[in-house]
């Protein structure tokens, strides 16, 4: 390629954010170029996020029921892991889904510039190959969509293979005798499951003094409880201090958040999950003006930055640090420098956890409704109560409905039981449609779903959930 060539837009990251949106801008004839410092598109999502934690997640679970549940439904069988063939199957299906990403490109005209990109003035990005060789792109628009990285925990360096971030924890060559996971939020729940069900003692150090911050509290309590009774430990409260890595293992110290005498614990493997950070190093902002926040995080509105053509997406950017966020943003962005009406709906982002059961939610917790004062009704229906997974043996959750108490506007959804992770969307539905309640309650679903718990809970807003 030419070392000055004009594009419409050049985009610095190919994750989620970036291949969206170099994907859209092809599809509406904009000339563009996706610069990405990885050697595979897809970014944190498809390498090292959403795509091998569900690939693990998935195996994990059969692994599981066929060591317990299968028996009940007459499979006599006796599971034996293979560790190296699970990784493998994850390995594999991220490469396909990445090359995927790069069929997509060709097919919409993007070019994949590999390499580091740095903004050099308006209108200009630097890329750096990775053989050292540097590039200037020219481009009317710039789109940042760097993403993120695990954040770290003073005194327990990561080394990532006793101490491990997210991705160590996607590989571990053995399985724990003991992981001891630090933060109780998604990525702590989702990656401890794995390693529980495949036969690892789990204990997890949550610095507040519930799991989940975010979550409607009452689905929080439940999730605790189940993953509770699966084995998982929970010192909630705790303060980690530091850590001794030797080449066996791990001793933690931690003391509690309320006071008191320092503790120990003892591990082989430590995962920290305790959030991440925007990835905004080395990305030239200084040469056109725009400083991040405090955090990291760079401020937009309409994801248009500070400065004059240069635009920001996704994790690096404030709001929920969700794939499908990014993606929105990616489309909506492009779609405004096109000259079209960009939109996204902030308030209607569904957030999901792949374990078992699964939690799923969208809207306003009670939490967050009670702190603005509005008067709602709530519909709640149990999967105890629901025949698809009475007969299924999945009878753990329950959906919860917030509607506003006047209009009966659907204001909130909370699901956690079996598969919610597919149902959440027929609530994302009804509200983008500023559905009430009673529309969702009215409408005929198919028997025997589980899918009738959505149903139910509506109709439960007005006190006639009938199922048995
Ligand atoms: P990223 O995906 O982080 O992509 C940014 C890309 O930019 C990276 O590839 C990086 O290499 C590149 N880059 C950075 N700086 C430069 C530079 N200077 N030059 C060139 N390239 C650069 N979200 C969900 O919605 N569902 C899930 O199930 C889910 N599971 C997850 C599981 C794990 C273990 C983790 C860690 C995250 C998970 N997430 C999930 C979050 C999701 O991965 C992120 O929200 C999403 O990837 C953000 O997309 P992005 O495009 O903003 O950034
Ligand atoms: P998180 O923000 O979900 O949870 C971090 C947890 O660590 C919180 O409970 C927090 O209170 C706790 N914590 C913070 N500091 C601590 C400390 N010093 N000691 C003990 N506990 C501490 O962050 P997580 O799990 O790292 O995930 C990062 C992001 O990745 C999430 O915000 C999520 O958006 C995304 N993700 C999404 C997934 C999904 O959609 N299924 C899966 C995995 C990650």
């Amino acid at each position: 390629m030419a070392d000055s060539t004009t594009y419409d837009v050049v985009i610095i990251g190919g994750g989620p954010g970036g291949y969206n949106a170099a994907i859209r801008a092809g599809q509406l004839g904009l000339r563009a170029a996706c610069v990405e410092k990885r050697v595979t598109l897809g970014g944190t999502c498809l390498n090292v996020g959403c795509m091998p934690s569900k690939a693990l997640l998935h195996a994990s679970e059969l692994f599981a029921a066929a060591g317990s549940e299968f028996a009940n439904l007459g499979i006599d069988v006796a599971p034996k892991l293979n560790l190296p063939q699970m990784m493998k199957q994850k390995g594999e299906s991220v490469t396909a889904l990445t090359k995927g990403i790069e069929f997509l490109f060709k097919k919409n005209k993007v070019d994949w510039v590999k390499g580091a990109g740095r903004i050099a003035g308006p209108g200009k990005v630097e890329v750096t190959a990775e053989d050292g060789k540097v590039s200037t792109l020219e481009a009317r628009n710039i789109v940042i969509a760097t993403g993120s990285e695990p954040a770290g925990l003073a005194g327990v360096e990561v080394d990532q293979i006793r101490i491990v971030d997210s991705t160590g924890a996607l590989s571990l060559p053995e399985v724990p005798k003991h992981l001891v996971v630090i933060g109780a939020g998604i990525i702590g729940l989702e990656l401890g499951s794995v390693w529980r069900r495949l036969g690892a003692k789990v204990t997890v150090l949550e610095f507040l003094d519930r799991i989940c911050p975010g979550m409607d509290a009452e689905m929080a309590k439940t999730f605790q409880r189940s993953l509770t009774k699966q084995g998982m430990e929970f010192r909630l409260g705790a303060k980690v201090t530091g850590a001794k890595a030797s080449k066996k293992g791990v001793t933690l110290s931690y003391e509690p958040v309320a006071g008191g005498a320092a503790e120990t614990v003892e591990a082989d493997y430590v995962l920290v999950a305790i959030g991440r950070k925007p990835w905004t190093e080395n990305l030239g902002l200084e040469s056109v003006g725009i400083t991040p926040d405090k955090r990291g995080f760079i401020e937009t509105d309409h994801w248009k930055t500070s400065a004059p053509g240069v635009w920001a997406i996704g994790d690096v950017t404030l709001g929920p640090m969700l794939a499908h966020k990014a993606e929105e943003e990616a489309v909506a962005c492009i779609e405004t420098i096109a000259g079209k009406a960009g939109h996204v709906n902030y308030g209607i982002i569904p957030s999901v956890i792949y374990t078992a059961p699964e939690v799923a939610w969208v809207g306003k917790t009670e939490e967050e409704l009670k702190a603005e004062g509005r008067a709602y009704k709530t519909g709640k229906f149990p999967f105890t109560a629901n025949s698809r997974a009475k007969i299924n043996h999945e009878t753990e959750g329950f959906v919860k409905i917030l509607a506003d108490a006047t209009t009966d506007e659907v204001l909130g959804a909370h699901l956690i039981g079996p598969c919610v992770s597919e149902m959440v969307g027929e609530y994302c539905v009804a509200m983008e449609f500023r559905a009430a309640s009673e529309d969702v309650a009215r409408t005929c679903h198919p028997h025997p779903t589980r899918s009738e718990a959505l149903r139910q809970a509506a109709m439960g807003v007005e006190g006639w959930t009938m199922q048995a």
